[in-house]
């Protein structure tokens, strides 16, 4: 079984445990990333890697789409997230099944790591797809955000030697191999799509707690080489 298949058994056998535990311990991450998104997010939206929560209101949003692969995961967000409108699609985010131009805004949050593929190569592809439909699906002037945890450069090189190890390690304990780029790599994924980069924060949430290959195991992501980033890129210049 591949990588991307093994990453959509452990979203849909685990969406209870996140949304019990792991939900809550980044609260006020979601709650900021929440107060960052709201007053920008309008028309047509599309969150891809959705999970089971979405941390932003609706306010401005005429429809909402969430796309995942996992189905379970679409089947909590929808029990728990009545008053939304929205619409739930069990999709693979490298081949999204939308025509071009038809979103306003597209979020992307906690997903890039996750887009794990068997090597590092395919990896690398499967992060192009999904940034090249993303480019595709939205219009002339849409906007993507991504939000997520960035290791430093040094540390992203050690995770490329050592990824054939790690797979294999992680793979004996029945986890999904996830891969963390640098800021800078995940900007030149993004230009390299066609995007301009228009913002790069850092969300400096010192307390917030990662586990970046074992859940479970919570580290303050103060001592890691870890840090939460909101990218955002615009399709055209205006
Ligand atoms: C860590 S969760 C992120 C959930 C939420 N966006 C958040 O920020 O908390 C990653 C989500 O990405 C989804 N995912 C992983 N690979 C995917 C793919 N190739 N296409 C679509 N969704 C994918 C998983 O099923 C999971 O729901």
């Amino acid at each position: 079984m591949g990588n991307v298949e093994i990453t959509r058994k452990y979203f849909d056998r685990n969406i209870e445990y996140f949304r019990k535990v792991k939900y809550l311990k980044q609260e006020r991450l979601l709650n900021h990333i929440a107060s960052l998104l709201e007053s920008k997010l309008e028309g047509m939206v599309l969150d891809i890697g959705s999970g089971g929560k979405i941390p932003y209101a609706a306010r401005n949003i005429k429809f909402f789409v969430s796309a995942d692969i996992s189905f379970n995961s679409l089947n909590s967000l929808k029990m728990h997230l009545k008053p939304f409108i929205f619409s739930a699609l069990n999709t693979d985010a490298r081949f999204l099944p939308f025509k071009k131009n038809c979103f306003n805004f597209l979020v992307m949050s906690n997903l890039v790591h996750h887009l794990c593929g068997d090597s590092l190569k395919s990896s690398q592809a499967n992060i192009k797809s999904v940034f090249a439909e993303s480019f595709r699906v939205l219009d002339k002037s849409g906007r993507i955000f991504i939000i997520e945890p960035l290791v430093v450069n040094g540390a992203e090189n050690i995770q490329k030697i050592m990824f054939p190890a790690t797979k294999r390690l992680i793979g004996l304990i029945g986890k999904p191999m996830v891969y963390f780029t640098s800021s800078q790599r995940l900007a030149d994924y993004v230009k390299e799509a066609g995007f301009e980069i228009v913002n790069v924060s850092r969300l400096d949430y010192k307390d917030a707690l990662i586990s970046p290959w074992l859940s479970g195991l919570d580290i303050p992501i103060k001592f890691t080489p870890f840090s939460f980033y909101l990218l955002e890129g615009l399709k055209h210049a205006r």
